[in-house]
């Protein structure tokens, strides 16, 4: 079996246990083991088609990578103390499979490459199952929406209870952000969809190689104009780290929500016992924990993205071990994604929504802004009617009344333009189906919201992984 290193001819003694526990990345780069397999594999084909590998060893190679491969999946791949990382670990195996020509896959290849090649095929694999599983939650919400379309919940700003809205609206405006997240995901996948294989060490190979074969074998949808900046570049782990980050952003603010929500206080929700847990010493609780765990990693994604682009900068062309640094943010944001989504799914099919507390939180004047638009259809200046009315709620909260029940005399003291329907038509529901402007609160408008979203992502959750 092979003890020494690929690299060890120009090397007397053997480098310091310090220098490998901190060089060494095999222990997470093993993550990549599918996609160092597949370019291998291509790697491999376009080096026998330009005549750089004979026939009898392109099949021993094949053969021998069949074997890793399912040494992988069942578990039983024994990483060695020579495996520095990924690469070197797949083809010292390889060469003990197969002997000599195992010797010969590395021709014309370098690990920067390699590596800068895995990484994009890791990174578009990543996003496709991220884009699934978020279209599974927009189209989730978006059925959710259409559910709770009449639904009376106030609106805030400030965390004050601002205008009478509807769930439906609220729970859509989730399903926008997300939306959002998939374009900056599927942005990032595109900037990793460029080949980099071919590009060698930093300039290239004198060896005759096809890049647009093992581009196209690997799905690229391109191959890197330029040596040096293809081995250097990570332009496209940052855009993922980023679009991953502000996706934690997202469900951290819905995370936050719903731990307020499921308050005694707020009382707007009740999750099960799926997304909840208990309290070691309190038997009473009940702990929003999947709510919190959403707000709580998306910490973790900042500073995987923070962490990172600190690593990107000031370095020298071309590639740098530093870059080494891009794999454990990517994995950890990957891996955080993918269960915060998870749990994001669970916890909104976990959610009974109590909807006579929120429509029971419709009060408190948060009528003020529907009667003072009310006035300006009756002819008052908008500055004239916000004032005026501003005046009522005054009068309203002294006596601890909401505006419809104020007296009609005392009202017409501050605000000569109102008429008794005018206070009377004050009601939560009538006010909400008024709001009817694309993009609002009324409940016509949030099932036709609703539906548009349903038309754009359900087609989606047919597509392949
Ligand atoms: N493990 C390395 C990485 O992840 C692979 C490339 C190393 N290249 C080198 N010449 N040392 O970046």
């Amino acid at each position: 079996m092979t003890q020494e290193r690929a690299w060890a001819g120009r090397f007397g003694a053997s480098t310091a246990a310090a220098l490998d526990n901190i060089n060494k990345s095999i222990s997470f780069d093993i993550a990549l083991w599918r996609e160092d397999l597949a370019g291998s594999r291509a790697h491999a084909r376009m080096l026998a088609a330009t005549g750089l590998l004979t026939a009898d060893d392109l099949a021993a190679i094949l053969q021998g990578l069949a074997t890793v491969e399912q040494e992988f999946e069942s578990g039983t791949f024994a990483v060695l103390p020579v495996d520095e990382d990924i690469h070197m670990a797949v083809e010292r195996r390889l060469t003990d499979l197969v002997g000599e020509p195992g010797k010969r896959l590395h021709t014309a290849r370098s690990r920067n490459d390699q590596v800068a090649t895995d990484t994009r095929l890791y990174v578009k694999r990543a996003s496709s199952a991220l884009v699934a599983q978020l279209t599974r939650l927009i189209v989730m919400l978006a059925e959710r929406s259409e559910a709770e379309a009449e639904t009376l919940l106030p609106a805030y700003t400030h965390l004050q209870r601002g205008m009478p809205s509807t769930l439906g609206h609220h729970l859509l405006a989730y399903a926008e952000m997300l939306a959002r997240d998939v374009v900056r995901i599927e942005a990032a996948a595109a900037s990793a969809d460029v080949s980099p294989l071919g590009s060698g060490a930093c300039a290239g190979t004198s060896l005759p190689i096809d890049r647009e074969m093992t581009a196209r074998a690997l799905g690229f949808s391109a191959i890197s104009a330029n040596s040096m900046d293809a081995v250097s570049d990570r332009d496209f782990v940052a855009d993922f780290l980023y679009a991953g980050a502000m996706l934690m952003l997202h469900l951290s603010r819905w995370g936050e929500e719903w731990v307020l929500w499921s308050t005694a206080e707020f009382g707007f929700l009740e999750l099960d016992d799926r997304v909840t847990t208990g309290s070691s010493m309190m038997p009473n609780k009940k702990n929003p924990d999947g709510a919190e765990l959403l707000r709580g990693k998306a910490g973790r994604t900042v500073g995987n993205l923070a962490g990172f682009l600190t690593t990107l900068k000031g370095l020298p062309f071309a590639y740098n071990k530093d870059l080494q640094e891009d794999k454990e943010p990517l994995f950890d944001t990957h891996r955080t994604l993918t269960v915060s989504l998870e749990v994001a799914a669970v916890m909104l099919d976990a959610a009974t929504f109590r909807r006579d507390r929120m429509a029971a939180a419709c009060t408190g004047q948060i009528d003020a802004t529907d009667l003072c638009e009310r006035l300006v259809r009756a002819g008052e200046p908008l500055r004239t009617a916000h004032h005026q009315t501003g005046r009522l709620v005054r009068m309203a909260l002294e006596r601890g009344c909401e505006l419809r029940d104020l007296p009609l005399d005392a009202a017409r003291e501050h605000c000569p333009r109102i008429a008794p329907e005018i206070l009377a038509g004050l009601s939560m529901v009538g006010l909400v189906n008024a709001r009817d402007v694309v993009g609002g609160p009324a409940p016509r408008r949030v099932r036709e919201a609703s539906r548009l979203l349903l038309q754009r992502w359900q087609p989606r959750l047919n597509e392949p992984t």
